[in-house]
């Protein structure tokens, strides 16, 4: 529990005492991105955000892709307000006030019968909320994801509250279930109209496969075109495949692919995660009017990845990509230094040659002049802005040391934008 008494707040206030007479309340935590393998599109209920089939992703590293949340409450403080990146936004999004109110309801429920006056009066105080990504947001990175893992959990240490959370992460954004846990991670679609069986779990820790590699392709910061929750609902409405996905496709891809991650089988894994991306895009096709996600370049890039596989003769990177044309690749350690440099000689960097590739470091490869001729054809200057070098990881963390906090003692954010 991370709890920090601001001090100056309320002068003659002594820190630590019952909490009604408290000036401040805060508690910060990280949470991180996610990326589905087997993908959640669409929805059957979609104000509880339940999903109309199961899913599974791999949590990516906080050291590279992370949100921070910091949330306070204080009785001094007068309404609930919410900041991102520094910068004031409506906390009125019915989603932010669902993840709000289902908090406060397990701490209430917590706290039931008990005379814990503590959190009962810090429930009755307003919040407030920063929130901040180290990578662009809506960039096609899942930051919605990480956003609400980060928020559900920020809040749940405010309060107390240590419950299953990931059915209130569910209520920010659907994939968010998926972010309260590290390493491997399936959403299962649950049965039940009211949405408690529709519940993230861990299918093996970060720590199984210490292999398994991710490289981001960074194409592009531009926003979606479509945004991904209301694509999915005409895809819900309109398209024949999609149903067809949900009821037969993916239970029995889901299956596979928990036994391909058991095994760290990067063959199986690999082509899995290729197939089922594929598909979602092709049930955006399917949808109407369609939804295009793709783009030339990432046509570009599969079209790479397939090559560079056909070359050595198995399965050695596999692509997925989102509601976006960011890339994200798979791979094992023994391949990133020779496919980054089979990117870097596809994609020439325009400008930042020395920022090309960031994250975990990278060696050095020399292509030979065979793999040359068959892998890196017509070369496209500049335009994979970054490849990140990133690997499975843990679930939300607290952050303990004070002087992380986003919000000051005044309870505002300690930086703007
Ligand atoms: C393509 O979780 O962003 O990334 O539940 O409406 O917030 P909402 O949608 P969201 O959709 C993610 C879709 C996806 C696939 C996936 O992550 O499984």
């Amino acid at each position: 529990m991370c709890m920090a008494w601001g001090r100056g707040l309320r002068p003659g206030v002594v820190p630590g005492a019952m909490a009604a007479e408290r000036a401040l309340a805060m508690a910060t935590c990280t949470a991180p991105v996610n990326i589905a393998v087997i993908k959640y599109w669409g929805k059957r209920d979609t104000d509880l955000i339940l999903p109309i089939n199961s899913s599974l992703s791999v949590t990516l590293h906080q050291d590279q892709l992370k949100t921070t949340t910091t949330a306070a409450a204080s009785r001094d403080f007068t309404e609930d307000r919410l900041w991102l990146n520094g910068a004031e936004v409506d906390v009125g999004h019915p989603r932010v006030q669902a993840c709000l109110r289902e908090v406060r309801r397990l701490a209430r429920k917590r706290r039931g019968g008990s005379e814990d006056t503590a959190t009962l009066s810090l429930l009755s105080y307003k919040v407030h909320v920063a929130s901040e990504n180290n990578f662009p947001t809506a960039a096609g990175l899942a930051s919605s994801a990480a956003g609400y893992a980060c928020l559900v959990s920020a809040l749940a240490r405010l309060y107390g509250v240590e419950d299953e959370l990931s059915e209130v992460a569910r209520r920010g954004s659907g994939s968010a279930c998926r972010s309260m846990w590290g390493g491997f991670v399936q959403w299962q679609r649950g049965e039940r109209s009211d949405g408690t069986d529709s519940l993230a779990h861990q299918v093996a820790p970060e720590t199984h496969w210490p292999e398994l590699r991710v490289l981001v392709l960074v194409v592009s910061g531009k926003k979606k075109p479509v945004a991904s929750t209301a694509g999915m609902q005409t895809s819900v409405e309109t398209s024949p495949l999609l149903k067809h996905r949900a009821e037969v496709v993916v239970p029995e891809r889901l299956a596979q692919m928990i036994r391909h991650i058991r095994e760290r089988d990067f063959e199986g894994f690999g082509q899995l995660t290729m197939q089922d991306s594929n598909q979602f895009h092709a049930t955006c096709l399917d949808t109407f009017p369609p939804i295009f996600y793709l783009n030339d370049l990432s046509r570009h890039i599969i079209a790479l990845a397939h090559r560079y596989n056909t070359h050595h003769g198995h399965t050695k990177v596999a692509y997925t990509f989102d509601a976006g044309p960011n890339a994200v690749i798979f791979t094992l350690a023994d391949t990133v230094d020779e496919f980054v440099e089979v990117v870097r000689c596809s994609f020439p960097p325009a400008t930042n040659g020395d920022q090309f590739v960031r994250g975990l470091p990278v060696g050095s490869a020399a292509l030979p002049q065979e793999l040359m001729a068959a892998v890196v054809t017509e070369p496209v200057p500049g335009a994979v802005q970054y490849i990140l070098h990133t690997k499975p990881g843990p679930g939300p963390q607290l952050v303990d040391d004070p002087s992380q906090h986003l919000l000051g003692a005044d309870g505002l954010p300690r930086r703007h934008a």
